[in-house]
């Protein structure tokens, strides 16, 4: 079958719209109907070069849709199905995935590289064989992806919401309360407040941070912040450190999550000033794989005993955390409709990650259009 999609041709380009092929979904396979996109930060690394993937490449890993048809051997999800992907699969048989770190599932180490989990290469088009972001590639009308990363919602969510639960939410959620730890009482710092940082904000607060300092150059940014779960914001690294020490009488933040749009050894060094004794720091921004991110005083971290530690999906569990935060949504103890700030037609993708440059959006969705 056919399908419209934006595909990265080269680094540095912006996305080109096409009309691909689309293979029947082979065993394990699910034909998708995507119905929104969500636009995240590390679509756009991959565009820029700082993560290298399979070009020509649909990008796109936020996504949610209906289910349209399955291959042989598919028994996470049926036709009609509503399902949110996930952008790392969970075979649930691998170490991690037995071990609760679904987020590290072995099948994930492949998710740059174009193919599904079971090799396939179901997208072609002018220039051959057409990669998938993260085995997802939600920029496109349809999609064929494997079950491993659909999961199966109720369907009486609205499945624009439903796509950030694909990778904002549980990402900055998971990051403040998987991987920071936040206790109840503890004062915690979250550096930039994008899609990702936001959802840290509202994951903190909820899990009882009596203080949550959002940092963010844009004054959209701090005052979104201030209304899901801030209770300080401010733009710069300096002013947050002197806020945690008001804050605690001199001893530190509890724990710092870095959510910037990429991470430098400044914004790091600043975190781990910013944290006082056993204090945390959650390193979940990503930038070029070979950047050297990280300068520390390790004496300090020693005698201090301060953690620095990296987090994917927030540590989540996406086949339990994905429902779970849609609970937390239906019943109000998260907010997702104030996360989406503008919408846009498949053809404006490329708006709408100027528009995410330019500071203008929490989220971005892309709401597909099918005949
Ligand atoms: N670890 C994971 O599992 C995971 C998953 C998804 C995304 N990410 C990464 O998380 C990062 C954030 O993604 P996003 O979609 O939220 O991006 P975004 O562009 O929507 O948000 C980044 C925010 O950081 C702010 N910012 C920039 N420099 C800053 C600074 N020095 N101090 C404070 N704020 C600053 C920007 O103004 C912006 O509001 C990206 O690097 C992305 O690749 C990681
Ligand atoms: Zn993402
Ligand atoms: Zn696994």
């Amino acid at each position: 079958m056919k399908t419209t999609a934006a595909v990265l041709h080269e680094v540095g380009k912006p996305l080109e719209i096409e009309e691909l092929e689309l293979a029947a979904p082979g065993e394990g396979e699910v034909l998708i109907r995507y119905t929104h996109a969500g636009l995240c930060h590390s679509d756009l690394h991959v565009a820029t070069g700082q993560i290298q993937g399979w070009l020509p490449m649909v990008l796109g890993h936020e996504g949610a849709g209906v289910v349209e048809d399955v291959g042989p051997a598919v028994t996470r999800v049926a036709p009609g199905d509503h399902v949110v992907c996930s952008f790392i699969p969970s075979c649930g048989t691998c170490h991690w995935c037995a071990t609760g770190q679904q987020a590290l599932c072995d099948t994930g180490a492949n998710t740059m590289r174009g193919f599904l989990p079971g090799g396939s290469w179901p997208i072609s088009g002018a220039r051959g064989r057409y990669g998938a972001m993260c085995m997802l590639g939600t920029f496109s009308q349809y999609g064929v992806i494997h079950q491993h990363s659909a999961v199966r919602i109720d369907p009486d969510l609205p499945l624009d919401v439903a796509t950030l639960v694909g990778c904002g939410v549980p990402t900055g959620w998971g990051s403040a309360t998987n991987a920071a730890d936040v206790r109840p009482g503890d004062v915690v710092i979250v550096y930039g407040v994008g899609g990702i940082g936001i959802n840290a904000v509202q994951g903190a607060r909820s899990a009882g941070g009596r203080a949550v300092v959002a940092v963010d150059p844009v004054a959209f940014k701090r005052e979104t912040a201030l209304t899901l779960g801030a209770t300080h914001a401010c733009a710069t690294a300096d002013e947050a450190h002197r806020l945690a020490q008001e804050l605690t009488r001199g001893v530190g933040a509890d724990e710092a999550i870095i959510t910037t749009d990429g991470v430098t050894a400044d914004t790091v060094a600043a975190a781990f000033d910013a944290v006082g004794k056993s204090g945390t720091v959650v390193l979940t921004a990503m930038g070029g794989f070979a950047d050297r991110t990280i300068s520390l005083p390790g004496t300090v971290a020693t005698l201090w005993k301060k953690t620095v530690k990296g987090s994917l999906f927030g540590d989540c569990n996406p086949t339990s955390d994905i429902p779970r935060l849609l609970e937390l949504y239906r019943t109000g103890h998260l907010k997702l409709d104030e996360l989406i700030t503008r919408r846009y037609r498949l053809e404006e993708v490329n708006q709408g990650y100027e528009d995410l440059l330019a500071g203008r959006n929490i989220r971005g969705v892309v709401v597909h259009e099918h005949a």
